[in-house]
């Protein structure tokens, strides 16, 4: 056999092997109490954006596409949702101090202004989760709103 063609098997069998290798998934059954919605008001267009735009990184529940499953894909994802939980999780808002969740609004703000968020690797496979300058508004005065809430 050539070298190319042995190769070419090698590299066959790690990627059949690595799909055994499945990473923990970012789902949970239980509740949160300390959602966003415990400590601000969060209206129901504002809900329905973040959810469908930020909520599979930035919460505790990831709504899993049915090539979750391919590796090395999905280890990449699962690195992204801990990133994106550990900076900033809807579902744990509620239990930051004050102080970090006005901190975490502003830059929240920011991410829609510069649109840096959500990831453009995530709108590229997620055409539908792209703000409309309409959403960017809603959720711009939104939080407006919630941190002179919060500041009170
Ligand atoms: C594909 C996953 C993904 C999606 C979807 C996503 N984010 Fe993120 N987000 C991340 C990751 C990863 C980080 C951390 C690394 C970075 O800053 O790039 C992050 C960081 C952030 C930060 C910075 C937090 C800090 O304290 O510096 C903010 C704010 C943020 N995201 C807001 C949002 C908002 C708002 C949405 C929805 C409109 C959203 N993200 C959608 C993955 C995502």
């Amino acid at each position: 056999m050539s070298r190319i063609k042995i190769g070419l098997i090698v590299l066959l069998v790690i990627l059949v092997a690595i799909q055994f290798v499945q990473p923990a998934r970012n789902q949970s059954v239980q509740a949160s109490s300390g959602g966003i919605a415990s400590v601000i008001n969060v209206p129901e267009n504002v809900q329905a954006i973040l959810q469908n735009s930020c909520h599979d990184c930035h919460s505790n529940n990831t709504r899993y596409p049915w090539y979750a499953t391919l590796q090395p894909g999905a280890w990449w994802m699962a690195w992204h949702i801990e990133e994106g939980k550990a900076e900033l999780n809807f579902d744990e808002f509620g239990n930051y101090s004050k102080r970090r969740q006005l901190s975490k609004l502003k830059v929240i703000k920011g991410s829609i202004e510069d649109e840096s968020m959500p990831l453009p690797s995530y709108t590229y496979m997620h055409k539908g989760s792209i703000l409309s300058k309409t959403d960017q508004k809603l959720l711009i005065d939104w939080i407006e709103i919630a941190r002179n809430e919060i500041s009170k």
